[in-house]
């Protein structure tokens, strides 16, 4: 395996990321870690991430000098390479101008074990206030760019290299190249890590962790809850119990068809709660969004903690928790960027011990693993769903016609999307009622009905979104169905706006 040290940088989990898919097993693990530790994991190589520091701040993160007498390759990557310059007397400096994007590259030296057999010029991606300016004895440099003139260093002597650029980013045209290289030749690693694997690994670290206590999990049917239930319940079976509360405001067969494929056909052992009559009475007469999702959100830790209590000795709480919720809610090194919010998060003082296995693992990784779990390909690919469900799709206060309204039109738009071969290139997509009516009319008769709103986007993390463009005759067909087959809706909205400055939701 191959070890990469955590110095903060929003890239640092990608690095780990690409040796897993090159099937080598790495992990992140903090700067702090000491030469003796590293000894024990016995790894192939020890990659140093980027981070946000100066390697000449105060306090700046720096890593037990005995690191680099293990004998074990090093590849620094931006804060990594200035790290090591800096630790070996070489020169690091504040940038003139700092670089951020796409810079050319020329490779020096075409026998350099990263660069072996690559294009002389290549684009790189570069992101980096500093660099360095004096390589340290014994290294030469073996890559430069105009603004960027000691882009990557090399002693091969005791294999240690330093890239500034991010070689885990896609914008770098051979990054992935670079990487392999590293891996391979340099480290001798060997490309037979699996997902197989790293259920083994998960499965033997529960078992080990819980011992004969129990567990229990807040299962929202989304991918990451529900692939979490599988694993923990594969280690410990029904020492799991997953607490699924239906709230009302679920799409149309959801709870079914989670139900179905986690606890028939996987025998997961899960507890529903029907509880929409308990949400639907405290919702009565609400109309503020926030005051909606206030009262979901209290409202289902509410539910939870009753059922929780019914389980004796139930030690420990399993969460879907992802790498990038982790990294979104701000670390040891990284700053926080957007607080999580999700619904079916539970407070950290319930008095649960947390298990959270897919702690490392990014989305496509966790789909990956849930499906080799045996969990339907379906339930697997979702679409993203919120916590507080239809809820937060009907404007203004819910009453159960106006879901009715959402759960039926959003089923047609889903069957509609599915049949067109666009479910899987669509973000999301789903229907609102914004809670208008207008005037239409149906055979002689005049009405006045309900206006039904699709939105549709495509996005990579739902941070940022645009419309997503449906064809016309697929829009025309969801248009045509929903307002025959869905009573009281007259007339189809679709909605042209992107994220910012919309957001994806309605409320
Ligand atoms: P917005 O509406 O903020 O949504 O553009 C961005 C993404 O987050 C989802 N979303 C939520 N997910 N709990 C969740 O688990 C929530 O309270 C929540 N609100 C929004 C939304 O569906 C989109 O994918």
């Amino acid at each position: 395996k191959i070890i990469v040290l955590d110095f903060g940088s929003q890239y640092n989990q990608l690095i780990t990321r690409r040796l897993r898919d090159f099937g080598v097993y790495s992990e992140l693990l903090s700067h702090k870690i000491t030469a003796d530790e590293i000894k024990k994991i016995k790894p192939k190589g020890i990659i140093f991430s980027g981070g946000p520091n100066s390697v000449y701040d105060d306090g700046a993160f720096k890593v037990d000098p005995a690191i680099f007498k293990l004998g074990i390759p090093i590849l620094g990557i931006c804060y990594g390479m200035q790290l090591m310059t800096y630790e070996f007397g070489g020169k690091v400096e504040k940038a003139d101008n700092s670089e951020y994007g796409r810079a050319d590259i020329k490779v020096l030296d075409k026998n350099a074990p990263l660069f072996k057999g690559l294009p002389e010029k290549q684009y790189v991606w570069m992101s980096h206030g500093d660099l360095v300016t004096e390589v340290p004895a014994g290294f030469k440099v073996t890559a430069t760019s105009k603004n960027c003139p000691i882009s990557a260093i090399a002693d091969d002597e005791r294999k240690f290299y330093g890239i500034q650029f991010h070689a885990e980013v896609r914008n770098s045209e051979y990054g992935l190249d670079i990487l392999r290289r590293f891996a391979f030749d340099v480290c001798g690693a060997k490309d037979n890590w699996t997902m197989d694997d790293f259920i083994d690994l998960q499965v033997d670290h529960i078992r080990k962790e819980v011992g004969d206590k129990k567990v229990i999990l807040g299962l929202s049917g989304g991918v990451d809850s529900s692939v979490t239930a599988v694993l923990i319940h594969k280690a410990i079976g029904d020492q799991l119990t997953c607490i699924f509360v239906d709230h009302g405001l679920l799409r149309k067969n959801e709870a079914d068809q989670v139900m179905n494929a986690l606890n028939r056909d996987l025998g997961v052992n899960i507890v529903k709660v029907n509880a929409a009559d308990r949400f639907l009475g405290k919702l009565k007469g609400v109309t503020d969004p926030e005051k909606k999702r206030k009262i979901i959100g209290k409202e289902f830790i509410e539910v939870f903690n009753e059922e929780a209590k019914k389980i004796p000795d139930a030690d420990f709480l399993a969460q879907g928790t992802l790498y990038t919720d982790v990294i979104e809610s701000g670390t040891d090194t990284a700053q926080t960027i957007k607080s999580h919010h999700n619904v079916g998060g539970l407070p950290k003082k319930l008095g649960f011990k947390l298990i959270e296995p897919l702690r490392k693992l990014f989305k496509d990784e966790t789909r990956e693993l849930g499906e080799k779990l045996g969990i339907p390909h379906e339930l697997v690919w979702r679409q993203p769903f919120p916590g507080p469900g239809l809820g937060i799709r009907v404007i203004g206060e819910i009453t159960p016609e106006k879901l009715e309204i959402v759960r039926e039109s959003d089923a047609i738009l889903r069957e509609e999307i599915k049949k067109a071969g666009l479910d899987e290139k669509i973000w999301q997509y789903f229907t609102v009622l914004p809670g208008i009516r207008s005037v239409g009319v149906m055979g002689d008769g005049r009405t006045y009905d309900y206006a039904v709103a699709i939105r549709a986007v495509t996005s990579i993390d739902g941070m940022t979104a645009d419309f997503a463009k449906i064809p016309w005759d697929v829009l025309q067909k969801i248009s045509v169905r929903i307002v025959n087959e869905v009573d009281h809706v007259n007339r189809i909205l679709y909605d042209v706006t992107s994220k910012p400055p919309s957001t994806i939701e309605y409320e």
